[in-house]
């Protein structure tokens, strides 16, 4: 079968391995689509802990059933399928075990025609979605699921704050926060995105690129209830400046590292939550396909290629210029 595998750190080519076998417990998944993500990026270029290649990449895809290995339900054959990425969660909701890891390295993922996966991990795709648009909800789902509900605690009537709109977590952060009744605004570099957000439901948004733009957030409401971000840096500081009291500020990510300081006065004095956030529990994937087909969510899609394209996204991914997910088609 094709699959796009990185060979060694920079090397990532589309190259002919061997067609996995179900063992017992697994289906085989004809891939029908996959999805990029920062995690896959961040592995090309060598910076994420524990590389181990040459591996095929992919954490998100969908499909459909094509054979059940012993032991598994053959009612699952000819069905369309999500994939949960998580290995290994745990049994602890609260914090992933020791030995945890996603689909796509170390273990071989979704950028193949096939992939043969335990059977728990495969979910039935939401009937409103796309296949495409089904392999771009996996990890960004999840992760956005978790730093929203489970940490967030986002209830209606609330002011949220998605910072980088563009972001393919921080989209479906958006579409769950509105679904939730929030009143949602966004940041963004591109003064597009902030129109797509606005045109999606948005009540507001931002360029934090401008000099001092969490300074107009002030006249929001009162403050935010709740940011979810996933830059972290110096930026961490303008979030605290814009809570209201007892406001919880989420991160998932911290795409330009560390800050330099931190406002401890302030966040002591009014009460504030700064909460680091990774992915979600089985249950948590559970909930977050249940509440995209309850409110029929369609995820934001950039662009959808031929998967013999997976090399160059991979380079388009890199650019910021995306709104969306940047989906590989078989
Ligand atoms: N912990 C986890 O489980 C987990 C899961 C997924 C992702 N992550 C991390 O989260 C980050 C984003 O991942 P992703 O897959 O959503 O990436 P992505 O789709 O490539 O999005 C990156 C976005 O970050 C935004 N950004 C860059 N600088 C920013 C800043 N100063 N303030 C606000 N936004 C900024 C940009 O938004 P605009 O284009 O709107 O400017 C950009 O589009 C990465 O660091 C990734 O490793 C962590």
């Amino acid at each position: 079968m094709k699959a796009l595998q990185l060979q060694e750190s920079g090397k990532l080519v589309i190259t002919e391995v061997n067609t996995p076998k179900p063992g017992r417990g697994q289906l085989l998944i004809r891939i029908g689509a996959a999805a990029l993500n920062k995690r896959d990026q961040f592995i090309c270029q060598g910076k994420y802990p524990g590389i181990q290649l040459p591996c095929i990449l992919g954490s998100d895809g969908a499909g459909k059933v094509e054979k059940a290995g012993e032991g598994v339900d053959k009612a699952w054959v000819g069905k369309n399928v999500v994939i949960n990425p998580n290995i290994e969660w745990g049994d602890d909701p609260d914090v992933q075990q020791k030995g945890y890891s996603i689909l796509g390295m170390p273990t071989d993922g979704t950028m193949a025609e096939y992939l043969a996966i335990d059977a728990d991990r495969v979910h039935e795709a939401p009937e409103h979605l796309t296949v495409e648009q089904t392999a771009a909800l996996p990890l960004g789902g999840l992760t956005a699921y978790r730093a929203c509900f489970r940490h967030g605690q986002i209830m209606a009537g609330e002011n949220v704050l998605i910072s980088g709109f563009g972001g393919g977590v921080a989209q479906f952060a958006f579409q769950f926060a509105l679904a939730a009744g929030a009143n949602v605004y966004v940041t963004s570099s591109r003064e597009e995105k902030i129109s797509q957000a606005i045109d999606m439901g948005a009540e507001a948004g931002y360029n934090y690129k401008a000099k001092d733009w969490h300074k107009n957030l002030w006249k929001t409401r009162g403050g935010f209830d709740v940011v979810i971000d996933s830059a972290g840096g110096d930026q961490i500081n303008q979030f605290i400046q814009i809570m209201r009291p007892g406001g919880r500020i989420v991160f998932y990510g911290a795409t330009n590292g560390l800050p330099a300081s931190l406002d401890l006065y302030r966040m002591f004095w009014n009460q504030l939550t700064l909460q680091g956030s990774t992915m979600g529990n089985d249950e948590e994937f559970r909930k977050m396909i249940n509440l995209v087909g309850a409110k029929k969510i369609v995820p934001v899609i950039d662009s959808v290629r031929p998967f013999e394209e997976g090399v160059e996204a991979f380079s388009d991914m890199e650019k910021n210029r995306k709104s969306g997910k940047l989906v590989l088609k078989f």
